[in-house]
């Protein structure tokens, strides 16, 4: 079956699933030889297709906060099997030029790959091997507003593109700036987007989006852009599902990445929660996570996948950065090229195409999809939706 059918059985199958209050996950009963029981296991498609024909890895790895910490992190996360990684210019928050020193201690220009160094499969970067291809990660990174409108602008992402060997995604990081963070008014956001539409159209960078943009913010982009945003990051996490914004996307094929889906926005707003981060200390999300025999985090980012969202943990721990990952990405092939699979048709690409996998007789399997191993009911993910809202912002 060619691929591009597969894909979209694959999609139906999940959202069958999804549909069926997650019995695909346990529906499947076929036997394995040794006379074992078998578990399909339901997948969503390990990428996201932008609406250039850009591929985005669903599974990206966080960089806000970690500091001194943010090189190490970021080999980690490669190691691991992180593909995606999200960073931005302002130095409030990120460290862009330890994330370049991180890719570039893992990436190389080597275009002669034996098959096993194409798979990636002689890859770590903690060993200093240098054998991932720097078109295998997907780069995110973000202009502040202080420098919307300014003439440096292209300077700034061509020194951006010079630490990150290339940028992949380049977003308006907020529409406005944040209190206290610009020294001068800046140009308003309309003015950069047209900057960023430049930028594109010269081929400086390979999509364009926001971030942090409300509903109507991003009607009135969607109302003068020339170029359609490929993407928009927005805080979303259970207490915080940001509803409005997500339908929009879905309506206009833009592609919806959720930040700080841990709970990660509440540190900031300690007096509107009892809690100092209620994702990880609800009582709904912690039967759910029992019920699974899981993890809070798992449970919050499995109801982000479920709910069509790209997802950005963070961790600075070591063992999490893994974990995070592991708890979703079943790969084999991981080191397939993002650009080669730029160039399919399909909304989402998922290599195995088969949304359902068989978990016993696994040794050999090829499969990218992204294995939600903690796949929610429709009561999980109901429940989780109740909580939209239950916590002031
Ligand atoms: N566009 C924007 O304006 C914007 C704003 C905020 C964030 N972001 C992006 O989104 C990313 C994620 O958001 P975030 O940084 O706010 O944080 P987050 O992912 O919501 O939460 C991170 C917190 O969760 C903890 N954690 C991670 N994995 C865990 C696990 N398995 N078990 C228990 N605790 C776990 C981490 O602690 P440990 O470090 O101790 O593991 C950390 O305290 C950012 O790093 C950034 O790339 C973008």
């Amino acid at each position: 079956m060619p691929s591009k059918v597969l894909a979209r059985a694959a999609a139906t199958f999940w959202l069958m699933a999804v549909l069926l209050g997650g019995q695909a996950s346990s529906a499947a009963g076929a036997l394995d030889a040794g006379g074992e029981e078998c578990r399909t296991v339901p997948q969503l498609p390990s990428h996201v297709q932008l609406n250039n024909g850009v591929s985005i890895p669903r599974i990206g790895f966080g960089t806000a906060g970690l500091g001194q910490a943010t090189e190490e992190a970021v080999a980690v996360a490669l190691t691991a099997g992180y593909r995606h990684i999200d960073t931005a210019q302002a130095q409030e928050w990120y460290r862009e030029g330890a994330v370049g020193r991180a890719l570039k201690q893992a990436t190389s220009t080597k275009t002669d790959l034996s098959p096993r160094e194409e798979k990636g499969e002689s890859f770590t970067a903690m060993s200093g091997a240098t054998l991932l291809p720097r078109e295998h990660v997907f780069v995110t990174t973000k202009i502040h507003p202080r420098d919307f409108g300014a003439e440096r602008l292209g300077a700034m992402v061509e020194a951006s593109s010079s630490n990150l060997q290339g940028v992949d995604l380049l977003l308006l990081h907020a529409p406005f700036c944040w209190p206290g963070s610009c020294p001068v008014n800046p140009a308003p956001w309309q003015d950069a987007w047209r900057q960023l539409e430049d930028l594109y159209s010269k081929g400086a960078v390979r999509a364009i989006g926001v971030s942090n943009f409300s509903e109507s913010l991003l009607r009135e982009l969607l109302g003068m852009a020339t170029v359609a945003p490929a993407a928009v990051q927005n805080w979303m996490d259970p207490f915080h599902q940001d509803r409005a914004v997500r339908a929009l996307c879905a309506e206009h094929g833009i592609a919806y990445i959720a930040y700080s889906t841990l709970g990660g926005q509440w540190a900031h707003r300690p007096s509107s929660s009892s809690s100092p981060n209620p994702v990880s200390t609800d009582p709904t999300l912690i039967t759910i996570a029992s019920a699974h025999g899981t993890s809070i985090q798992t449970v919050a980012l499995s109801w982000a996948l479920q709910s069509g969202a790209i997802i950005l943990p963070r961790s600075s721990n070591l063992d999490r950065i893994k974990g995070n990952h592991q708890a979703f990405m079943k790969v084999d092939g991981a080191f397939s090229s993002l650009r080669d699979r730029g160039d399919r048709q399909s909304g989402d690409v998922g290599d195995g195409g088969d949304s359902a996998k068989q978990r016993c007789g696994t040794a050999g399997e090829s499969n990218n999809g992204v294995v939600v191993e903690v796949f929610l009911t429709v009561d999980d993910m109901r429940a989780v939706d109740r909580l939209d809202g239950s916590i002031g912002n």
